[in-house]
């Protein structure tokens, strides 16, 4: 399996901060935010890790994270020259993915969970895609899925809904086989502009080819100013629980 991490965007939501840096660069404990997705891929075995960020941005994160020897991965680097959406952006992993399986992550996004068992299910299925639910307790802000507990499948997702069908919100944690860029290329922009995840989801799902699990620690996605901050508290508050049980 290889890594993707999309750490482009504008961050608006973190102005004035963003004016000066990219948000995935941003302070969350005592690492850079991206560092947490990174360490949970490389936690999982995954090594060879390319990171797609905006072209302003690209020396900051060379700067940072050099090609990754020091976290344990193997980091290689795309520009996504406009803001296309999150799908726009992964077509940029093409050919570095080729035919491999790979896990995408939102650089923005941390949370508890460790991936091992997630990936390890993910390898195990034969192709298509996967994802990993969270119930929130404000799903417009996500893409949201209707899942059919009885079945175990996912009945379709809705990106930022007005009124949420259930409170489970798509986490940006999402594994793919290569399929999944003609998928892309058969989209077209949203009412935002963007090519979305949530459309290439859709496919997978009507294809019968998508499973989900629900993450069972806490998630966060760290875009806001109120998020980025929760983000820093449960990062400090796993570092003390973590030397505390050292110490025992
Ligand atoms: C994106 C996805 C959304 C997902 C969210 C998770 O939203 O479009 O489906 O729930 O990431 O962080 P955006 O960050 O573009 O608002």
């Amino acid at each position: 399996m290889k890594g993707v991490i999309l750490a482009g965007g504008t961050g608006t939501r973190l102005r004035p901060f963003t004016n000066i840096v990219n948000k995935h660069l941003l302070p969350v404990g005592e690492y850079p935010m991206i560092y947490w997705s990174i360490s949970k891929m490389v936690k999982c075995g995954i090594r060879d890790i390319l990171i797609i960020t905006n072209r302003g941005d690209l020396k900051d994160f060379k700067n940072i994270l050099g090609n990754g020897e020091n976290i344990g991965g193997n980091i290689e680097y795309k520009v996504q020259p406009y803001a296309g959406g999150i799908s726009h952006g992964l077509l940029y992993a093409k050919n570095f993915i080729k035919n491999e399986k790979f896990i995408l992550m939102l650089g923005d996004n941390i949370f508890e969970d460790s991936l091992v068992p997630y990936v390890k299910n993910f390898i195990n299925q034969t192709g298509g895609a996967k994802i990993l639910l969270k119930e929130v307790d404000d799903p417009k802000r996500f893409g949201v899925a209707t899942v059919d507990e009885s079945t175990g499948k996912i009945i379709s997702i809705v990106e930022k809904p007005q009124q949420p069908l259930s409170n489970f919100c798509v986490t940006g944690i999402y594994m793919y086989d290569s399929k999944v860029f003609n998928y892309i290329d058969s989209l077209t922009a949203s009412s935002r502009g963007e090519l979305e995840i949530t459309d290439v989801n859709n496919i997978y799902i009507l294809k019968n080819e998508m499973s989900y699990e629900i993450l069972q620690g806490w998630w966060i996605d760290a875009g806001t100013h109120a998020s980025l901050f929760k983000a820093n508290q449960l990062i400090q508050e796993q570092f003390n629980n973590t030397r505390n049980d050292n110490n025992e």
